[in-house]
């Protein structure tokens, strides 16, 4: 059906009165912003949005910015937001790797050229936060020099983060690694194969690796007894931070 011949359609119904005006005064707002995908949110222009699974929200406010879903990404509940109404933000990145799943995670951008990677096969627990952005100023009383600018987060292939996760701006967990509940990440970290915990965030465990099942059923599937054949080394607190570069 044409516009033409919904336009009459409509005069049929609501004949010449306001409510058929606000109809259309309904019609004109929808059409000022593009909607590729249910659930998202679009207002500005050349913003790209390859893929959104059912469950997850995407906000953008801005020009050029980008969000990368591999396909087979299907369950990943939550949000995404670049830039808000009164400050809109371009040129962003966001990308989630494939088979990367989410139990409830908001993923927040407000500085222009910012980006957050999400590897492959990542599972995050619920409410999770990455902030790639502080949402307010730090500056400099001297310089007035801004001194909390967001520029990336970065995550790698195969992390696991656990419930009540919150990663900060300038951060990076590298592949095969899990990152404990509560934890609060703000350096990066990259060495692999790494338990990350606590707050302040340090490697507690090294040499590890995790699967999506239970331990019952991974013991199951593997014939394994209870007990450890190779113990993971536990490393002091102290020696930990040294890993963790800003
Ligand atoms: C990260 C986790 C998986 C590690 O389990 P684990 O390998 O059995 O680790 P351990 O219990 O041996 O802990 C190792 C050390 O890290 C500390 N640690 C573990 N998890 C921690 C956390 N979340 N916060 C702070 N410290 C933590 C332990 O106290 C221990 O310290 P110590 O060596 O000084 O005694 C687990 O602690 C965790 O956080 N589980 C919750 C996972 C989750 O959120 N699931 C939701 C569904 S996705």
């Amino acid at each position: 059906m044409n516009f033409e011949t919904h336009k009459k359609i409509l005069k049929l119904k609501y004949g010449n009165t306001l409510k058929y005006y606000t109809h259309l005064f309904g019609l004109w707002l929808k059409s000022l912003y593009h909607r590729p995908f249910r659930n998202v949110y679009t207002y500005g222009k050349e913003n790209k949005i390859s893929y959104c699974p059912e469950g997850l929200k995407i906000y953008i406010w801005g020009n050029g910015n980008v969000v990368e879903i591999d396909p087979t990404v299907t369950y990943f509940q939550g949000q995404i937001s670049i830039g808000e109404a009164e400050s809109p933000t371009d040129n962003c990145t966001v990308k989630i790797g494939a088979n990367s799943s989410a139990a409830g995670i908001a993923i927040s951008l407000r500085e222009d050229n910012s980006s957050v990677t999400i590897g492959k096969d990542c599972m995050f627990s619920w409410n999770i936060a990455l902030w790639c952005t502080d949402f307010h100023t730090i500056y400099s009383e001297e310089t007035k020099e801004c001194l909390n600018l967001g520029k990336t987060i970065e995550i790698g292939d195969h992390v696991w983060i656990g419930n009540g996760v919150y990663v900060l701006k300038n951060t990076a967990i590298a592949d095969y690694s899990v990152v404990g509940a509560g934890t609060l990440v703000s350096k990066k970290f990259t060495e692999p194969h790494v338990i990350i915990a606590g707050t302040p965030s340090q490697i507690v465990k090294r040499g590890i690796n995790w699967s999506r099942d239970t331990p019952s059923n991974y013991l199951k599937k593997n014939s394994l007894s209870f007990q450890r054949k190779t113990p993971v080394s536990s490393i002091p607190p102290m020696a930990s931070k040294q890993q963790a570069t800003r």
